[in-house]
């Protein structure tokens, strides 16, 4: 089967290797250390084909039998996993693209304006010409993405792709409104939104099942400002 895509901007990779360990996942009773491991290996299969495009430089190599020219990644790429679910696809994509610069960003909903607002970024002073891979396993409604890439703006991102398992057509088109130009490379796209914001049929609440928890309900003290 061959990646679907829609235009340039979306990637459907329905590779069969990649939709075996989805399946598995949304299985509401595959327990944390088998989600994990399998989180891991869809986060390799996914960083294969979000990194086809990389560029790559020319190298001398000797091998035992003769010189010859090959190729190499021309510059790491910055991994961007979302917090906390996004964690769980950084193993997978690094045994991809092992040099990655791995930056992380967090954010909490603001109760009173319902806005993703950052409390934790580390990324790169500049990401100037840097490919950049922004990981969340749930595209939900897109708010937390839109608040990460426009994070990454402020450092002068322009080549992001938005990494995730499964995908909303509703956080599809709210990325693809506020950030036409950024790529998205998904497992699925799944039917829609419930209520609560769940993606359905969905998998449930992926930082949850990666890490044991019960309750996605955060307890953390907001810095004033980032
Ligand atoms: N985040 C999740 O973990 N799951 C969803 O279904 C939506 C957002």
């Amino acid at each position: 089967m061959q990646p679907r895509t829609n235009g340039r901007s979306i990637l459907v990779v329905d590779h069969p290797a990649l939709q075996d360990r989805l399946a598995q996942l949304r299985d509401r009773n595959t327990p944390t250390r088998s989600f994990r491991v399998l989180l891991e290996h869809v986060g390799a299969l996914l960083a294969y084909e979000a990194t086809r495009s990389l560029p790559t430089r020319e190298v001398d190599v000797e091998t035992p039998l003769l010189s010859m020219k090959a190729a190499r990644i021309a510059q790491p790429p910055v991994i961007a996993p979302i917090l906390r679910a996004g964690l769980g696809l950084v193993p997978g994509f690094l045994q991809i693209v092992e040099d990655a610069v791995v930056a992380h960003l967090g954010f909490y909903r603001d109760p009173q304006t319902l806005q993703a607002v950052p409390y934790y970024a580390n990324i790169p002073a500049r990401l100037d010409g840097r490919r950049v891979f922004v990981l969340d396993p749930m595209l939900a409604t897109g708010a937390s993405g839109i608040a990460a890439l426009r994070l990454l703006a402020t450092h002068g991102a322009s080549e992001v792709t938005f990494v995730s398992v499964i995908a909303a057509p509703e956080g599809i088109a709210a990325i693809q409104a506020a950030f036409p130009d950024v790529r998205i490379v998904v497992g699925a796209v799944d039917a829609e939104l419930n209520e609560h914001g769940y993606i359905v049929p969905g998998l449930g609440d992926a930082g949850d099942r990666l890490f044991g928890s019960l309750t996605s309900l955060p307890t953390f003290v907001a810095p004033r400002s980032l």
